[in-house]
């Protein structure tokens, strides 16, 4: 939800505000825009609708400029415009936004702003007032402004009279800062400036930064000094370049088995489940009533896995809740309820609230997180991280795989705590977890095949996923990730409910995607294939059958590695993730920026 980006020191700034927008492109694609203090101490402006390229070409290749702040859109107020592109100019203040300010409107009746307004955006109502509280002393205008302003905010801000520095302060929306021998930068994601600095620090709420070439200082709203609180990534550049790969989306695609492996190594010991790197003692997993998942879109599909792993195991209750609905809900939650918050920005802003609702129920809240230190993470009473490095596409991948992966860590671990599986029984689970890997590796090889295949999906304006147990929960995520990057009406059904209605909308040539991988429901699930295809439905059969001994109940088959009944799903959703990606890529899309989607949606 829009990408912010802030440099002032030794470099030219607008190649780092370039360079660092392309990298959080993901985050909206609208528009984009800088501005940038020029010798003659005045602001200057460029923006643009379309992408960073788009801006990139009306950018000036003599400017030397080394402070400036950069803004890529996805918008919320207002349509998609110049006027209505970051950033924003209102008298001596230059201002770039992400989130969302809810009062805005009444802040510009209160304040009088209406008339300097030229755009239909929340954000410049926040540059008129800043401006408008502005006497000289940037931080003293922050301060009285954001104590006006309700919503999330990052903030970086230019002010006319301050060349060469930058302002900033944020509530809620993620800001990361860092400063180095080239000078300090800020951030709404540090891949924007890890090619500079692999330290960073998040800025903390209600805080103000102040920037210079020569360095940060930070204060709270009462004007104390803070120290920032550096951390360290283990990742570097290339781990956030596509390396050789056409899309980010295929690129993470492949790099799922070694995410999986380094997510889980640390994870086990002696061939069983063990959370002691993070800090999470066995007593968690005692004394548990019941457990609801809280996410959004894919993460909240990991977590219908996780349900699916844990309640077979543990016969309590559990429940997934989409995060947006459960935090406006009165919760049935208390203090021996377990909740698991699965995000991979960790600044999902409905599960953040979510979990701020739980914590007021239960000191069990655990939450699944890839990005290391962001706001779930820290307030969640525990955190499991995942290692899939940074996941640049908007579709998810490897963050799914890898959540899924520590769900089945944390079912078998909450089994062996509550003696539901014996010592045994868990180190085989444990032992053909650690092979999925090498099994998805296989799958990957299919690749060329899977892109043979769409090629008839391409036409297709619906499509069907179906299956039963755990390939139903699969299938969602099929049919999410078909929508989202390839604009194909996709919905998942249990296949057995087809009958129930939905079997109308199968006509001739319709694609039904199928998954016939659990033993116990193998025949319900064929049965249920041969009505779509008795309507004429084009199916793709996934199994692990080596060969189909009646070819006419599918048009495609494909074969998956045999591995027991419940880890067969990280090799189906993979074949998903590639029927998706080359779909895509064969109705010329471009898979990893989907429109109208941005990667971390912060805004409610
Ligand atoms: C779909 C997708 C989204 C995210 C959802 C939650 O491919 O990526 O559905 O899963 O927006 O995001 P996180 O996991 O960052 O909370």
């Amino acid at each position: 939800m829009c990408g912010i980006i802030g440099f002032t020191g030794k470099l030219k700034a607008q190649d780092v505000l370039l360079t660092g927008l392309a990298s959080l492109e993901y985050r909206g694609y609208d528009s984009a825009g800088i501005a940038y203090f020029k010798d003659t101490g005045k602001i200057s402006l460029r923006k643009t609708v379309g992408k960073v390229k788009d801006l990139r070409a009306i950018c000036d290749d003599d400017n030397n400029s080394t402070c400036g702040i950069g803004h890529t859109r996805w918008a919320t107020h207002g349509g998609v415009t110049n006027a209505n592109a970051h950033p924003h100019k209102v008298g001596q203040v230059a201002l770039i936004h992400n989130g969302i300010i809810e009062n805005y409107h009444d802040l510009a009746t209160k304040y009088d702003l209406t008339d300097e307004l030229i755009s239909e955006t929340d954000t410049e109502v926040a540059a008129a007032l800043i401006n408008k509280l502005y006497e000289g002393d940037p931080k003293e205008a922050l301060r009285k402004a954001v104590a006006e302003i309700e919503g999330s905010f990052a903030f970086c801000v230019l002010f006319k009279d301050h060349p060469g520095e930058i302002y900033a302060v944020r509530n809620v929306s993620p800001m990361v800062a860092t400063y180095c021998d080239d000078g300090a930068f800020i951030a709404s994601d540090l891949t924007a400036f890890i090619a500079y600095n692999k330290r960073y620090f998040i800025v903390p709420e209600y805080h103000i930064l102040t920037m210079t070439a020569d360095g940060i200082t930070l204060e709270d709203l009462d004007g104390h000094s803070v120290e920032p609180e550096y951390m360290e990534v283990n990742w570097d550049v290339t781990a956030a370049q596509k390396d050789g790969y056409p899309h980010f989306m295929i690129k993470e695609i492949h790099e799922q088995p070694a995410a999986i492996t380094r997510t889980i190594t640390p994870r086990i010991k002696d061939m069983l489940p063990d959370f002691s790197e993070d800090a999470i003692a066995d007593s968690f997993f005692e004394n548990v009533s019941d457990i609801t998942i809280v996410a959004c879109g894919t993460a909240m599909y990991a977590g219908m896995v996780g349900k699916t792993m844990i309640q077979n195991r543990l016969h309590i209750p559990v429940t997934v809740a989409i995060a947006s609905e459960f935090r406006y809900e009165e919760p049935v939650i208390n203090e021996k309820s377990m909740v698991i918050v699965v995000s991979q920005s960790g600044e999902t802003i409905d599960t953040l609230e979510a979990l701020r609702l739980a914590n007021k129920y239960t000191k069990k809240t655990l939450s699944i997180v890839n990005v290391k230190g962001s706001s779930i993470a820290r307030e969640s009473s525990y955190v499991l991280y995942t290692h899939a490095g940074p996941e640049i596409a908007v579709a998810s991948t490897k963050a799914y795989t890898v959540q899924v992966a520590s769900f089945y860590l944390l079912a078998c671990k909450l089994a062996m705590t509550q003696q539901k599986i014996s010592v045994e029984e868990a180190r085989t689970f444990v032992g053909t977890l650690q092979e999925i890997p090498n099994y998805i590796e296989e799958v990957l090889a299919q690749a060329p095949d899977i892109e043979q295949l769409t090629k008839r999906m391409i036409n297709a304006n619906n499509a069907f996923f179906i299956g039963r147990g755990l390939d139903y929960t699969l299938c969602m995520e099929g049919a999410l990730k078909l929508k989202e990057i390839s604009y194909i009406h996709a919905e998942a059904y249990a296949a057995g409910e087809l009958k129930h209605g939905t079997i109308a909308l199968v006509s001739e040539g319709v694609p039904v995607i199928a998954a016939a991988t659990q033993k116990h429901v193998y025949s319900k699930v064929i049965s249920n294939i041969r009505e779509v295809k008795a309507r004429g439905a084009y199916v793709i059969l996934l199994s692990k059958d080596k060969e189909i001994t009646d070819p006419s109940i599918c048009d495609v088959h494909i074969n998956l590695p045999d591995v027991s009944d419940e880890f067969t799903i990280f090799e189906s959703v993979v074949i998903f993730q590639l029927i998706a990606y080359y779909t895509s890529v064969g109705k010329g899309l471009n898979p990893d920026q989907p429109r109208n989607l941005a990667k971390s949606v912060t805004v409610e």
